[in-house]
């Protein structure tokens, strides 16, 4: 081991305490819900977990992964290549597929894993992918990490101006890939799908969906961003993850052409050379997925919910970003400020986290609240009450 290495590791994270941007792990005792036991802290209403539909604590959920879990063993201790794959993972991707009308689907231990193994894999010399500027950072390392020969640009956040201006540059390249989130997780915004589509159409291009935040919240049955839009049929391949709205913990998946799935079977890094998810997770995204179908209910009383808790912290003078998800940011300034105010809301009973530079720009930290079904109205409007409460005492 180098000591200068330790030392210099050692100084830089003196900086970030000194600079109060120093990241602590909260410990939670207990399952994730509407509300979290921290330790040391006790009982605190949790606004930034994923779980927007309140589905990684439903009985039927945990159940199901428990059985899961007894009659297939804990691992799938290989790669499926290698080892074989679980009649389980297929019954998840056929109903992912059947969820987001593809032809096929493929999971991945993490949707991390599905970005980053994504575009290396499907991609020849000469393409080109166009990339919006605040897509999620496991969509710009999977670009990255595409071959020699292909051609990556970003255009700025949703201006489909620029976006049409590079697919007519690149019109005679051999394909033409339009990447985008469905919902900005930082932002809260989401992309404006019906353009893209009609861009794609116009430019003969492929658009690629990441819709981790926008599965299970957006539109009527929770499709997604795309259903929002009315336009499933036009997006060519979604991505997404099993870990937020659908509350199984963890698994990632693209669902698309059968062309597309099968060359990642071929091809793709994390599915080559990186064990399945567990057998509990697929059967747990399989219940979910199961759920949203029946209780269409449990994405409106979330929309409802999202939409009051904005509609609320204007009236109270509050500034939350517009958007139509169940992200709901206020900037606040400075990193420090964040997360000073983050741990006076913590102090509140408010568990929020504060997100500064480098996760966004410079000048435009923010807390980033996330709405779950499972939040009280109560809830909802003490947590409201305590950030105007702290941002007022400044
Ligand atoms: C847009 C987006 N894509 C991908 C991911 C990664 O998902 P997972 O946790 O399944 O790796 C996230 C998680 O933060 C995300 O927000």
């Amino acid at each position: 081991m180098s000591n200068n290495l330790i030392s210099r590791l050692q100084d830089e994270l003196d900086g970030f305490e000194r600079a109060g941007t120093y990241k602590k792990l909260k410990t939670i005792e207990g399952p994730i819900g509407d509300k979290v036991w921290l330790k040391g802290k006790g009982e605190v209403v949790l606004l930034s977990s994923n779980d927007y539909l309140g589905l990684a604590n439903h009985p039927e959920v945990v159940s199901t992964a428990r059985d899961a879990l007894l009659s297939y063993g804990a691992s799938t201790a290989s790669v499926r290549f290698i080892c074989g794959t679980q009649d389980i993972h297929q019954t998840l991707e056929a109903d992912l597929a059947r969820f987001h009308g593809t032809e096929a689907a493929l999971s991945y231990s993490s949707c991390w894993a599905a970005n980053t193994g994504l575009f290396a894999a499907i991609t020849a010399p000469g393409d080109v992918i166009l990339s919006d500027a605040l897509n999620h950072a496991s969509l710009i390392d999977g670009i990255r990490a595409t071959g020699k020969g292909i051609i990556r640009d970003v255009y700025r956040h949703s201006d489909m101006a620029e976006l049409e201006a590079k697919l007519k540059e690149h019109q005679d390249a051999p394909s033409r890939l339009i990447v985008t989130d469905g919902v900005f997780s930082m932002e809260g915004d989401i992309a404006p799908l019906d353009q893209i589509v009609a861009l794609a159409k116009k430019y003969d291009a492929l658009v690629v969906l990441d819709d981790s935040h926008g599965l299970g919240v957006m539109g009527k049955m929770g499709r997604g961003t795309a259903e929002h839009f009315g336009v499933m049929e036009e997006v060519d391949i979604f991505t997404g993850t099993l870990g937020k709205a659908l509350g199984a913990g963890t698994g990632g998946f693209v669902a698309g052409p059968k062309a597309v799935t099968e060359m990642l079977v071929q091809k793709s890094r994390p599915h080559l050379f990186s064990n399945a998810l567990p057998a509990s997770v697929a059967a747990a995204g399989s219940k979910s997925l199961e759920l949203l179908d029946r209780h269409p209910d449990m994405v409106t009383e979330l929309q409802t919910k999202a939409a009051w808790f904005r509609k609320y912290l204007k009236e109270l003078g509050l500034n939350p970003l517009e958007g139509d998800s169940a992200v709901v940011p206020v900037i606040v300034g400075e990193t420090a400020t964040a997360i000073r105010l983050a741990g006076e809301l913590l102090e509140e009973g408010i568990f929020v986290t504060g997100f500064g530079f480098p996760v966004v720009p410079e000048g435009e930290a923010r807390l980033r609240f996330q709405i779950s079904a499972a939040h009280t109205e109560i809830e909802l409007e003490e947590t409201a009450k305590a950030l105007q409460k702290c941002l007022k005492a400044g």
